[in-house]
């Protein structure tokens, strides 16, 4: 009896999969080798933060660290940003000013502002750059889908090791609710560096205002640092760290879009 169960509760959460993401998705998710595929993007010298590794970011253990949250990430994120997810990636695709050469796109999760990044300036070089290999390997497994050369790094946004003043663009897309206060500054300091001179950097992310009146929502996704991130201003925390033109539009029912240059030299 109790297998019978087990195997029905197995074969009604497969249909939901099946409808949520569809066919070939599923079966990637079904025959992935994880350990292998998260070996091909894994840094073997990264040291994952506290804050990042002891967090079970929306009640999955382990968080990001969980092959789980790459599988289920894409499902949830169609609900989260409201009133429709797509239209509200391409208010941060809107917000660029210029015509960029090359373009990061950091804690690029399974990749979708990446690859909207890419078809919008599809003779630029697009990097994503994610702290989990797993949600590096859905990210990839995607681009592979749309056909679109696109690189994966698996590093710190507060830490890239990446060349300094080598971007024209950098994007950075609901990364900041969920990092400390500190290091999403940090983060900012390290786009600074990142970004040439007169380049721009976009961030997308909960509208900080509505969310504070929101506490229920912060609650829903169990998320750590959204309420601390919800008391304070991505737009104040850019004018700090240097970049000028700052400016934030709120856009859908609880989102916003901060953007800003790196002062021209
Ligand atoms: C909410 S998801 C957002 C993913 C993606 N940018 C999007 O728009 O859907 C947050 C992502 O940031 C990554 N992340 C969190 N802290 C990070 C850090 N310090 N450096 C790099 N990535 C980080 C997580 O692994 C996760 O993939």
């Amino acid at each position: 009896m109790l297998i019978n169960q087990k195997l029905i509760w197995k074969t009604l959460l497969r249909s939901i999969l099946y409808l949520l993401i569809g066919k070939d998705k599923l079966r990637f998710y079904e025959t992935i080798d994880w350990q292998h595929q998260s070996d091909r993007f894994r840094r073997a010298d990264l040291i994952y933060p506290h804050y990042y590794s002891s967090q079970n970011f929306h009640s999955i253990k382990g968080g990001y660290l969980n092959s789980v949250a790459a599988i289920t990430y894409d499902i949830v994120a169609a609900y989260a940003s409201p009133p429709n997810e797509a239209w509200i990636r391409k208010q941060l695709i809107a917000a660029i000013n210029c015509q960029p050469k090359k373009i990061l796109d950091l804690g690029c999760g399974t990749g979708s502002t990446t690859l909207l990044l890419k078809q919008a300036f599809e003779q630029s070089v697009v990097i994503g750059l994610d702290l989990s290999p797993y949600m590096l390997v859905v990210a990839d497994y995607k681009a592979q889908l749309a056909d679109f050369n696109i690189q994966w790094v698996h590093g710190l946004a507060e830490a890239t090791d990446l060349e300094e003043a080598d971007f024209d663009l950098v994007t950075i897309s609901f990364l900041f609710h969920e990092t400390p206060v500190e290091i999403s500054q940090l983060i900012l300091q390290e786009c600074l560096r990142l970004i040439k001179p007169g380049g721009q950097l976009i961030i997308l992310d909960g509208n900080q205002k509505r969310l504070r009146h929101a506490q229920w929502l912060i609650k829903i996704f169990n998320e750590p640092y959204s309420k601390a991130y919800a008391a304070e201003s991505v737009d104040v925390w850019m004018r700090k760290a240097g970049f000028d033109s700052v400016k934030t539009e709120y856009v859908g029912w609880i989102n916003q879009v901060t953007y800003g240059i790196k002062p021209p030299v």
